[in-house]
């Protein structure tokens, strides 16, 4: 039996704009060669630096690109640390990698609860302050929830109170299938908030391309630690990405996915309602995930083992917390076809009935 993954929060192949990324790639050479497979600043391909810059409305100095966003969070995990702030808010559950970048640099974590309109706001303004706000608000991953806009701006006048620097990861931002756009956190409190984004989740993981926009005190210490790292990130993929940019096929791929994944979360929704009807979700507003909570007294490491049996994989909601998250799973619709999901929902289905649910 193939076993159908629900677990990467990755899109299928065939929402990649692979023809014009071949074809950027050949113009990236012709006309580029020389730049584009040099060293060069840090802070990544001026072009898409300036491109990022005009859309963003913000200097391009501000901007740096990364080798995939995961690799900002490691930048400003290992910044703090260096500075000797290292003590950071978390959601509670928030995204396994970031939680790993900070906890493998011994920060200090505070976990805030997540509500269905995202990070318990209140329960932070009540808590220490801590040296680090690190927030997913927009299509959570793994919860898929959206923070309402009252909250947003509470917080943002809560970071401007205590002084609080977040860091506003959303990349997923773009893939919204309902409901009005949410302003960022960046927009409400720009010298509080590095924002960060990813071409991963919009265009192609394996192009590595990601950016931060970072207020101005911070640009020098995360460039040195940027050139530190890698010298400069890689040009070729950053050149794609500007091509992309410049031609329109961003927006295409951009709405290409944003339909499917829509679609495929209809799918999703329906078979759980037919095949899972005790199990409670939030219907995500956009992005790759759906967060499942288990009927009471089924536990997600005995349905995980269970779904091995039945091929269908996901991700416990164990691994997004530092404690807890026995009754949850994370499941992934951006990587399955939406022809394999009723089928992948009714093994999951048959899974928890293994596990006693
Ligand atoms: C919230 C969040 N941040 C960062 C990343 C990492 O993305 P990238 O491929 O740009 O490193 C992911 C990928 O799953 C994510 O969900």
């Amino acid at each position: 039996m193939t076993v159908i993954s629900l677990a990467r929060g990755v899109p299928t192949p065939d929402l990649l704009p692979i023809p014009a990324i071949r074809e950027a790639s050949a113009r990236a050479l012709n006309a580029q060669a020389a730049t584009v497979l040099a060293y060069g600043p840090g802070g990544g391909y001026p072009p898409l630096r300036e491109a990022l810059a005009a859309r963003h409305g913000v200097d391009p100095q501000r901007i740096l690109v990364v080798n995939g966003s995961l690799q900002g969070v490691a930048f400003i995990a290992e910044h703090l640390r260096r500075a000797g702030q290292a003590h950071v808010a978390l959601e509670a559950p928030t995204y396994d990698r970031a939680l790993k970048n900070f906890a493998d640099r011994d920060f200090r974590i505070t976990s805030v609860p997540l509500e269905a309109d995202g990070i318990d706001v209140e329960a932070l303004a009540e808590a220490e302050t801590p040296d680090l706000l690190y927030t997913i608000p927009t299509f959570h991953n793994p919860a898929g929830c959206t923070l309402s806009p009252p909250k947003r701006r509470r917080l943002a006048e809560l970071a401007r109170e205590r002084d609080l620097l977040i860091f506003e990861d959303d990349p997923y931002r773009l893939l919204r299938f309902e409901g009005d756009q949410v302003p960022a956190l960046h927009d409400l409190a720009p010298e509080r908030v590095v924002w960060s984004t990813s071409f991963t989740k919009t265009v192609a993981p394996g192009l590595r391309v990601g950016y931060l926009i970072v207020p101005e005190p911070l640009v020098d210490g995360l460039t040195a630690l940027a050139v530190d790292t890698y010298i400069s990130p890689s040009f070729l993929p950053e050149a794609i990405v500007t091509d992309l940019l410049g031609s329109g096929v961003f927006e295409a791929s951009v709405e290409l996915a944003r339909k499917a994944l829509a679609e495929r979360l209809g799918v999703m929704c329906d078979a759980l309602d037919e095949h899972l009807p005790e199990a409670r979700y939030v219907r995500p507003q956009g992005g790759y995930f759906l967060w499942l909570q288990l009927p009471e007294g089924t536990e997600a490491g005995a349905v995980h083992a269970a779904a091995e049996r039945h091929g269908v994989a996901f991700v416990p909601g164990t691994e997004f917390f530092l404690d807890g998250g026995e009754r949850h799973l994370r499941l992934a619709f951006s990587g399955v076809q939406q022809e394999q999901i009723g089928e992948a929902v009714r093994r999951l289905s048959a899974a928890v009935t293994d596990a006693g649910g």
